[in-house]
């Protein structure tokens, strides 16, 4: 007997060291390790029921879910039903209030609050190993929005995955900092973060990026410990710069930034150069994210905001993990 319907809030995260590029693209395993901050207010609600009938009835944001998004999420509750040996068909719907497909992160918050939702609907009690392990097969950053604050999604070398999880670096009270968010583009992004990853293994600089994740993690956990946020910041430019030339020298280049994504970079270098302890990142769209202190994000927020191509800024704080709510 399936459990009742079943409704969970996941937040988004941000990735310090990125994951850029999959060791196995069936169970969505990474190349490399990766260390996130998931972010407060960033979230997706989903509402999940294995209710019978004779296909699975999505929606996502009020609308119902189509083409490769709906392909992904059936996909996704083949391995729930899989794990909790059912053949029952769902009834899923997600409210989110990340912009989508904006490289904001909204696969992840999504496939978190599915995981969670779904797998107590189908009767599964998952520990948070087990939910991150069952949430990578949504989306590899979806492991990471399992758990709150600081996280690290381990590589694993197990072929079956079951070692390739996200665990806490910190409790979410460790350290208080803030993800200032620069949107320049609200538009749907052109290459979604799965295919770039497939093109940038093909590209030559891939075996570099691969090669310095581990100093990467160290530096950054380190970092973490130590709340030294020149230290992380530091770490997380680079890796995110390295994602980039990675992309840059695949074929075709891969360049996800827009005019706008550079200056916001110039502003933070310009801030840092008068005092402010700011430091970018750049995922798989043209957004810039800002790690600060909250004493600085109100004139981080500002500089980025005066920038002629930004839309509009919005100030994360660190979140929780992936909760049932209903
Ligand atoms: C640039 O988790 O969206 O944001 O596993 O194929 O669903 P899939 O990819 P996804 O990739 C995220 C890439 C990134 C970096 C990161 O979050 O680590």
């Amino acid at each position: 007997m399936l459990a009742a319907e079943t409704t969970a809030r996941a937040n988004a995260n941000v990735a310090l060291v990125k994951y850029w590029g999959k060791r196995d693209a069936v169970l969505n395993l990474p190349s490399t390790g990766s260390i996130s901050l998931t972010l407060a207010g960033l979230a997706v609600e989903a509402a999940v029921a294995f209710d019978g009938g004779v296909s699975d009835r999505l929606e996502i944001d009020g609308e119902p879910a189509g083409g490769e998004e709906a392909e992904r999420l059936r996909r996704f509750l083949d391995v729930v039903r899989a794990e909790a040996g059912s053949s029952s068909r769902a009834r899923v719907v997600t409210r989110s209030t990340v912009p989508r497909g904006i490289g904001l992160a909204s696969s992840a918050a999504a496939f978190a609050a599915v995981a969670l939702a779904g797998s107590r609907a189908a009767g599964l009690r998952l520990e948070p190993p087990a939910l991150s392990a069952l949430a990578r097969r949504g989306s590899g950053s979806a492991a990471r929005s399992v758990l709150g604050g600081f996280v690290e999604w381990r590589r694993g070398e197990r072929p079956d995955g079951t070692d390739s999880i996200a665990e806490p670096l910190a409790p979410l009270d460790h350290w208080d900092v803030r993800v200032v968010v620069a949107v320049t583009s609200s538009a749907p992004k052109a290459v979604s973060s799965r295919d770039g990853m497939t093109r940038a293994a093909a590209a030559p600089f891939y075996p570099a990026w691969v090669e310095g994740a581990e100093a990467d993690l160290a530096a950054a956990r380190a970092a973490i410990r130590a709340r030294d946020l020149e230290a992380l910041g530091l770490v997380a430019e680079h890796s995110a710069l390295k994602m980039h030339a990675v992309g840059l020298a695949a074929r075709p280049a891969l360049l996800y930034w827009r005019g706008a994504t550079v200056e916001c970079v110039h502003a933070v270098w310009a801030l840092r150069a008068a005092g402010t302890a700011a430091f970018f990142t750049i995922d798989a769209g043209p957004q810039v994210k800002v790690l600060c202190l909250p004493a600085d994000a109100a004139r981080v927020a500002a500089a980025l905001h005066a920038l002629p191509g930004v839309e509009r800024v919005l100030t994360c704080a660190p979140g929780g993990g992936a909760q049932v709510i209903a």
